[in-house]
């Protein structure tokens, strides 16, 4: 399969951000030029946050938080595009409302996401002591989403090619900085707040399972038919056809799906198909360094 970077699209990358960094953490640069705005967030109490390392499937537990608070309504859940009803926190994409500044707008309670790892968070999320959806994902499949994203999404920094990225991934030295330092301190933080700590390959084994986890969370209950209902909206399949979730309505010249589309594979394992054999013992040799001393443990990996 094809995974260079498309040449014939290198105009394009005038406009990709540089990294920038951030309490030792890189970022792109439109985030870390606006970072006290962000800071200085003033969370409610009834806010609810979603937090995940890009490309954990972020998309996807936004899709079925607003199903579980529009109690399965279809309808109502296509009423904007899944960045607008649960808006990005620390967004500042040139020619588009700030995350900031959408969030400002809504009604109580908000729903909002974030890719900041914890030690970042604006403090008022604690002191207001919200409560915090996170979602991880196994990191051989997540590098791999990461550098198709990063193909495919102008405002991401420049990701060079397949082996450049893999060498910046293992290294930390991409957007919201390493992903070993993301999910070991977010599920250190699981004790301390009111945080429910999901998995993305717990979600693909058994939605509905984890479904009932986030509605419980959400203390909603909701009737068989609406699980049901639940269950079938947030597929991978049905929300890869439904604009509202698959970010088609997101200008082209920001998200380029000829490259690669937003709702790609949604698939665990899809590293097999990237990973050369020289690539997966650097990872596991590297990840088993960085992961000794957490009881953080992902499935499928192997
Ligand atoms: P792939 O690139 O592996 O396909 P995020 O929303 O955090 O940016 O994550 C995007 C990843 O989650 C993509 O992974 C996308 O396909 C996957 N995803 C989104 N919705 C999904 C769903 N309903 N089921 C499974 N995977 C999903």
């Amino acid at each position: 399969m094809e995974l260079d970077y498309h040449p014939e699209l290198q105009g394009l990358t005038l406009r990709r951000p540089q990294l920038k960094l951030l309490q030792d953490v890189p970022f792109p640069a439109w985030l870390a030029d606006n970072w006290e705005t962000v800071k200085n967030f003033q969370a409610k109490p009834d806010d609810l946050l979603i937090a995940t390392y890009p490309k954990s499937g972020t998309t996807w537990i936004q899709e079925i938080v607003d199903l579980i608070n529009q109690n399965g309504d279809v309808k109502m859940c296509k009423r904007a595009p899944v960045y607008e009803r649960i808006p990005f926190l620390e967004r500042f994409i040139e020619k588009s409302t700030p995350g900031v500044e959408l969030i400002e707008k809504m009604a109580s309670p908000r729903v909002m996401k974030t890719h900041l790892p914890i030690q970042l968070v604006p403090k008022s999320f604690w002191e207001q002591d919200c409560k915090t959806i996170v979602i991880a994902r196994n990191g051989k499949d997540n590098l791999v989403s990461n550098f198709h994203f990063h193909r495919m999404d102008i405002v991401m920094p420049e990701p060079g090619n397949w082996p450049e990225f893999f060498q910046k991934f293992l290294h930390g030295q991409v957007s919201w900085g390493s992903w070993y330092d993301h999910v070991k301190g977010w599920w250190e933080a699981k004790d301390k707040h009111r945080i429910l700590f999901l998995f993305y390959e717990d979600m693909k084994e058994n939605p509905r399972r984890e479904i009932l986890k986030v509605a419980k969370f959400m203390e909603k209950v909701l009737e068989e038919d609406v699980i049901e209902k639940i269950v079938h909206h947030s597929s991978f399949e049905v929300m890869r056809d439904n604009p509202m979730a698959n970010y088609t309505t997101f200008p082209m010249d920001a998200m380029n799906h000829n490259i690669s589309r937003f709702m790609r594979k949604g698939e665990v394992g899809d590293w097999k198909n990237h990973f050369t054999v020289s690539q997966n013992e650097d990872f596991d040799e590297h990840y088993e360094r960085q992961m000794v001393h957490s009881s953080l443990k992902f499935r499928n990996v192997l």
